[in-house]
């Protein structure tokens, strides 16, 4: 008995971790399109790609979820906040898809390179 609930233990532990997993980089791909969709790159840069004057390389380690969302939704409140100088500056994603947004803050918080 014991081993039997020891079995089911591990696999109800292992699997939802693995479809999370999963679930996550589907995520982090769909984001990756969405970026590329909305021209993030005109004033960003990833991996060498865009603007280097606004690096996203490592967003991830910097940033929370709830920050980088914000900053998608109302980045004027965000640019006041952190009193960022840089021009043009960023304007509001306010109407982009929920499940859009989503992606987009899984993507960034992807991005963890130093
Ligand atoms: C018109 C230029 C412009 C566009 C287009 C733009 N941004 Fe920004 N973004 C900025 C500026 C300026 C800042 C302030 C920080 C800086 O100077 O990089 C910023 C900050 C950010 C930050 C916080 C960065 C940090 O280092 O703290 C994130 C995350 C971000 N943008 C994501 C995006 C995403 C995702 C898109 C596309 C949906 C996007 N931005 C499009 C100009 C832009």
């Amino acid at each position: 008995m014991t081993r039997i609930c020891g079995l089911l233990t591990l696999v109800t532990l292992a699997w939802p971790v693995s479809a999370f997993a999963q679930h996550d980089k589907a995520l982090v791909e769909h984001g990756e399109k969405v970026y590329a969709a909305q021209k993030c790159s005109v004033c960003h840069s990833i991996a060498g790609k865009g603007n280097p004057k606004g690096l996203l390389d490592d967003v991830g380690a910097r940033l929370s979820a709830d920050e980088i969302r914000m900053w998608i939704v109302d980045a004027p409140a965000m640019t006041a906040k952190t009193k960022a100088p840089r021009k043009p500056a960023m304007k509001a994603y306010a109407n982009i898809p929920k499940d859009e947004l989503e992606a987009l803050v899984a993507y960034m918080q992807s991005l963890k390179k130093k």
